[in-house]
């Protein structure tokens, strides 16, 4: 399928014309193209274009107007406004045989084009600890990851997922040294087949373990030193104790998998290398930045200094790739992790869905892999930073005891109040449809109100508004998608065609047009990887849409090929919500 020009570049190319006839120096300049109030769209490029070639802006423009032909199947008129910007007014029949365009595009992609010159970017993103307990922090890097994975990959992006997750340290030796102590802490009580269940258990297990491990530790001072002997063991490779590393590994990622799964999220096992995948890396890392001399000795430690990062105490604050004890931390693995992903994996975008409270870790870490040699001009690298998850009283997220919150606590109760909407709602749904119903619309709801608040903003996780039927939420756009599949349905017989010989309403011309933006919109989400963007813009058309409805009748409309053709606009609007919320990772039931 062919992909479709939207009306914007097509009026671009329209006016760069235009323009190139008028002031042949102006050939390739940006005629500024913007949707605008006054007029479908508003040009703003001229006045800069006159002043640079000294020219009286108003007259620049109505020269280049008398280039423009009106009346056409493209543009219905054109009119020079203000000191010299140009309003422009589309046909009515270009903006319907456009969305027939689109509507006909039988891969879901609405005709829009993908990207001219696709790359390969790395993502890092949805990395959970090993034996530790998910909380928000984690919600925000696989919400947002999962999001600007898809929206690449719609715009034709090579993308590859990394799973950074913590699965090396110093804390394996002691719950390694616990668990041979009492081989049997592990082992699954029911055989479950609900990848629920034995999440929650393989999760209660390492908790449990974590704990009396940590007891244990703290009172026996024995225990304590083959516990110190067991990280000395792992690191050496040793097998058994190897073995008995995996097992912990193994264990969370069943309980990662069902939080993914209750998040519905694809999260592939391949895609899962933790910071254990670059231990074979570490020592040539440190030994090609210790040769290079981006990193020197410092009191014995392997460290990487930058003159403008400083401590409160005035002096300078270094990246540390090797400890004094010759132990490496994580920028040893991040580091080695640039080398893979650059040389091994031919990434030409790296992508860092991390914390924001980690960006100094990552500043330095790209300073030194570009010292290095490792980051070149053709590589980029980028923190995709986010915020702090807040609580209604807009402190840090945690529990009345001060605890942080569980992730999966939080998704359950937004499943709960997201069922009792529905169910208040509901007409014609079993209480099977209302479960399945309320997972889509509660899970909708917490990916959402991420997803639509720019990242590296705090945000405050407010349950009562997040499910709620008004307002910027994705409740709000799943129903406006379910009601338009409603009238779909109600048509019966009728099916959508469009009629581009009739006139439209404004409301139908406002829809229409922002119908048409949608590629634009994903492509400046894509670049900007900025998901709230094209949420920003899903909300501007369930509200356009609830405009349209308002204000024109669709079955009842007065002619046959207008109902036809208002079905129609109901149905493009649907496969355009419907498409935008997937990239989103949203859910949009055909009935709610
Ligand atoms: N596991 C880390 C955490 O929970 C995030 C890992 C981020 N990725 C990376 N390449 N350092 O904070």
């Amino acid at each position: 399928m062919a992909s479709v020009t939207s009306l914007s570049d097509s009026v671009q190319q329209h006016l760069a014309s235009a323009l190139s006839a008028t002031l042949p120096e102006a050939a390739g300049a940006d005629p500024l193209l913007r949707r605008s109030d006054r007029a479908d769209f508003q040009a703003n490029g001229i006045l800069a274009l006159a002043k640079k070639a000294k020219a009286n802006p108003r007259e620049l423009a109505t020269q280049v107007v008398s280039q423009v032909a009106t009346g056409t199947e493209l543009i219905k008129d054109v009119e020079v406004s203000g000191p010299g910007f140009l309003n422009i007014t589309i046909a009515d029949q270009a903006i319907t045989r456009n969305l027939a365009a689109r509507y006909a595009d039988d891969t879901g992609r609405l005709g829009v084009p993908y990207a001219e010159h696709p790359g390969t970017t790395v993502i890092d993103y949805a990395q959970p600890n090993v034996a530790k307990e998910m909380h928000v922090g984690h919600l925000r890097s696989a919400v947002i990851g999962d999001s600007v994975v898809q929206i690449l990959e719609f715009t034709g992006e090579n993308v590859v997922r990394r799973h950074h997750i913590g699965d090396w340290g110093t804390q394996f030796g002691m719950l390694i040294q616990y668990l041979d102590e009492h081989p049997h802490e592990l082992d699954h009580k029911a055989s479950a087949e609900d990848a629920a269940a034995s999440g929650e258990e393989a999760m209660s297990n390492l908790d449990r373990l974590y704990k009396a491990a940590r007891r244990k530790f703290d009172s026996d001072d024995e225990f304590k030193t083959r516990a110190r002997r067991r990280v000395v063991d792992l690191q050496a490779g040793d097998p058994h104790t190897l073995a008995m590393w995996q097992k912990f590994v193994d264990e969370s990622k069943i309980y990662f998998f069902s939080v993914f799964e209750k998040l519905d999220m694809e999260i592939r096992d391949t895609d899962i290398v933790g910071e254990s995948g670059y231990n074979d890396m570490l020592a040539e890392t440190c030994r090609l930045l210790e040769e290079s001399g981006v990193a020197v000795r410092s009191e014995g430690a392997l460290c990487v200094f930058f003159e403008d990062i400083k401590g409160p105490d005035g002096n300078l604050v270094p990246l540390i790739v090797q400890k004094s004890d010759g132990g490496y931390g994580y920028a040893a693995t991040d580091l080695s992790a640039i080398r893979d992903r650059v040389f091994g994996l031919k990434a030409n975008t790296l992508l860092y869905v991390v914390d924001a409270r980690q960006s100094l870790h990552f500043r330095m870490v790209f300073e030194t892999a570009r010292r290095a040699g490792w980051l070149g001009e053709d590589v980029t690298a980028t923190q995709l930073a986010f915020g702090t998850v807040l609580g209604k009283d807009g402190k840090p997220f945690k529990t009345r005891e001060g605890e942080t919150v569980r992730l999966v606590d939080l998704l359950d109760e937004a499943i709960d109040r997201a069922s009792a909407v529905v169910r208040e709602k509901a007409q014609d749904l079993s209480e099977e449809e209302i479960a399945e119903r309320g997972t889509q619309v509660g899970i909708g709801a917490v990916k959402y109100a991420d997803l639509s608040t720019s990242a590296n903003r705090d945000y405050k996780f407010d349950l009562d508004q997040m499910v709620s039927l008004n307002g910027d939420t994705s409740v709000y756009l799943q129903y406006a998608y379910a009601r338009i599949q409603s009238i779909l349905r109600k048509a019966g017989e009728v099916r959508p065609a469009a009629h581009p010989e009739l006139e439209l309403a404004d409301a139908e011309r406002a829809l229409g047009l922002h119908v048409d933006a949608f590629g634009q919109t994903v492509s400046e989400t894509a670049a900007e990887y900025a998901p709230h963007k094209l949420a920003a813009y899903l909300y501007q058309l369930a509200s356009l849409y609830t405009t349209f409805y308002d204000k024109c009748p669709v079955l009842k409309a007065e002619t046959p090929d207008q109902v036809e053709n208002r079905l129609f606009l109901c149905d493009v609007t649907a496969r355009t919500l419907h498409q935008g919320m997937a990239l989103l990772g949203i859910r949009t039931p055909e009935k709610l």
